[in-house]
């Protein structure tokens, strides 16, 4: 598959996406919106990517938005459609079995920051910047922000950016628990690597089941039930056998995914 407007590259077990439009602040076009559904669905059906990493190209933006150009001329139901389709793919990245990591390399706005947040974790260097400026342009997030925003900083402080646009630093965005580190930006895509080698050397079993029970309880399902459930699929699995055969044997785990 050749992109556009995204590059992509595996190394080892991770797939590496990044968004390619640094002219534009990488904004998300539809274009880009499309080639990454696309490549997100490649990424979750080869069996031999344990984790990817979503970043941008260059060293201001991760992703600047969606692009406001794209905005002019849309009616309402043209308007909910584009809506609904951003949140579809960001869904999809939610929930993803494999982890999926934000390397925020700059501006995080808008879409940018929403895509970041429906990510299963984050990353920032420490020159980033984070905002849902929407409200300045007289909208509102529409890629899962006003759900997302709230279930990872809560509702005080992400009422208060969603309404006044205010962007916030990386350390600001630590301390609120939006990203889970911050480090310059040459160490960057090694602090990704680094967490998704950790789960990578894990049951995959297991860590597909936990990314599951933790989006079911996000997204409204029971998520108590939704863990329940997934604990008696994992107990009886190849891996669980090995994995507790393993740590009595004083052996590292040799693990099949099964
Ligand atoms: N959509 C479309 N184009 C965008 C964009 C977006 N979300 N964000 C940046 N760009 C474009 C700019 O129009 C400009 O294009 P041009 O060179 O053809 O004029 C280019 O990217 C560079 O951006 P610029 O504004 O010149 O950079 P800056 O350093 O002065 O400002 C920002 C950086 C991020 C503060 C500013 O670009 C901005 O406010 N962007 C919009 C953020 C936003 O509202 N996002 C939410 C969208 S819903």
């Amino acid at each position: 598959m050749i992109y556009s407007t995204l590059t992509i590259e595996a190394q080892g077990t991770t797939q590496i996406i990044t968004i390619n439009r640094p002219k534009k602040l990488n904004a998300l076009n539809q274009g880009v919106m499309s080639e990454l559904d696309q490549a997100i669905d490649a990424f979750l059906n080869d069996d031999s990517l344990l984790g990817a990493i979503i970043t941008g190209t260059g060293e201001k933006a991760f992703a600047a938005g969606a692009d406001i150009q794209e905005f002019t001329g849309l009616d309402a139901a043209a308007g909910q459609a584009l809506s609904e389709k951003g949140q579809k793919l960001f869904f999809k990245i939610e929930n993803s079995p494999k982890p999926i990591i934000a390397a925020v390399n700059g501006f995080a706005l808008g879409g940018g920051c929403e895509l970041a947040m429906a990510c299963h974790l984050r990353v920032a260097s420490n020159n980033a910047m984070f905002g849902q400026p929407e409200v300045k342009l007289g909208l509102l997030a529409g890629y899962g922000g006003t759900q997302r925003l709230v279930q990872l900083i809560g509702k005080g402080k992400a009422t208060e950016l969603l309404i006044t646009a205010d962007m916030i630093s990386s350390d600001t965005a630590l301390r609120f628990g939006l990203v889970n580190y911050v480090v310059t930006r040459g160490e960057l895509m090694d602090k990704c690597h680094e967490i998704l080698n950790k789960a990578a050397k894990q049951g995959p079993l297991a860590v597909s089941y936990t990314l599951e029970a933790i989006s079911a309880g996000v997204n409204g399902s029971d998520g108590y039930a939704k863990e329940a459930e997934l604990f008696g699929k994992a107990i009886v699995s190849e891996d669980a056998k090995e994995g507790t055969s393993a740590f009595l044997e004083k052996r590292r785990a040799n693990f099949s995914g099964k």
